[in-house]
């Protein structure tokens, strides 16, 4: 069985990329699981060098502090695998412009970006490749990712049925709560690395005070009544949300125990911080040992790279690639 997932090292990574993927990632994580930090996507978006480099490292450094363990399966860096670029272009020469220019994500990002480039459109095929190098069963991600999941199915079985039997069709596994943890602030929207909402974002490693603060002051709504649903209620279901992402009881069962959004509030706060603090710790101490980050991505990079390396030549030679 193997579990395979990425993430950008594109700033602090928040409570939504942790419930929705990080944690599922640790507990899934066994000697067939394989981890990415995917720089390649990254150059979509626009950042200096040296901060990009310094971004790199802090991606590495959550994921650790998260729990992944890398002496259990690999975390690794995506532009040090060169079959991620190669398989992209194969990738590329099955998949149609239809079906990119119908993915959620490229549109509302082509809406924020100025100047358009090509690698946005076509960002989804670089992470189809990026499951099918690995023969992936199981993707564990958060909602957002569930469209460029199926298109990576889709490209694996219209490859299949065109060149012969080459990929695993892979599948999404979102975890029962949290995959769309939405922002504080503007409870109808998922909290997200690029759209800037300080109040309305919870990171990884904010203080014990910040996560308070900002859990003190989400927007919630004025009828009162502690109840866990998303519709009507967003700002107070997204908070059940949270919470039941850290203690596995259902958000309804939570809801029932309390009458105050204030307690409410205050608990969900104290379990966040609970669940954050060591974290925190963990982070601070391998930030400052950038040494051991390269060893494990030195390492990361080899195995997975003895893993990519026979599907990209298995796909180039089906594909008639001499
Ligand atoms: P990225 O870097 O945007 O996000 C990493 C993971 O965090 C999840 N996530 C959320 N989950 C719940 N609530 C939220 N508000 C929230 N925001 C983000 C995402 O669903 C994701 O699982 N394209 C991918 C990276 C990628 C990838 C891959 C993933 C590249 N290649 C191959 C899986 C397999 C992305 O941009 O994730």
């Amino acid at each position: 069985m193997r579990v395979f997932s990425g993430i950008q090292p594109t700033g602090a990574m928040h409570i939504g990329n942790y419930l929705g993927a990080i944690k599922q990632w640790v507990a899934m994580q066994t000697t067939g699981s394989v981890y990415c930090v995917v720089d390649l996507h990254a150059l979509t978006l626009e950042t200096e060098p040296a901060l990009r480099r310094e971004q790199t490292l802090d991606a590495f450094a959550s994921l650790l502090a998260a729990g992944l363990d890398p002496s259990v399966g690999p975390v690794f860096l995506q532009s040090r695998v060169p079959y991620h670029a190669q398989m992209n272009w194969l990738l590329e020469c099955v998949t149609s412009f239809g079906e990119l220019g119908r993915m959620t994500q490229f549109k509302e990002k082509a809406e924020r970006q100025v100047g358009h480039r090509v690698g946005l459109f076509t960002y989804p095929v670089l992470m189809a490749g990026d499951i099918l190098l690995y023969e992936t069963n199981q993707v564990p991600v958060g909602d957002d990712q569930r469209q460029h999941i199926e298109l990576a199915r889709e490209i694996a079985i219209r490859f299949n049925n065109r060149y012969g039997d080459t990929f695993v069709v892979p599948e999404a596994v979102l975890p029962a709560v949290g995959a769309r943890i939405m922002d504080l602030q503007e409870p109808t929207r998922k909290m997200s690395k690029s759209v800037s909402s300080p109040l309305g974002t919870v990171y990884m490693f904010d203080g014990p005070a910040d996560v308070e603060k900002k859990i003190m002051k989400a927007v919630t709504d004025t009828d009162g009544e502690v109840r866990y649903d998303p519709d009507a209620k967003p700002g107070l279901s997204n908070l059940l949300e949270i919470f039941s992402a850290l203690s596995f009881e259902s958000p309804v069962d939570i809801a029932a125990r309390y009458q105050r959004y204030g307690d409410l509030k205050r608990d969900v706060a104290d379990a966040l911080n609970a669940e954050l603090a060591p974290l925190s710790r963990r982070y601070r101490e391998l930030r400052s040992e950038e040494g051991e980050i390269e060893r494990v991505i030195d390492e990361g990079t080899a195995t997975a790279a003895a893993i990519a390396a026979p599907v990209y030549h298995r796909a180039a030679h089906a594909m008639g690639l001499l």
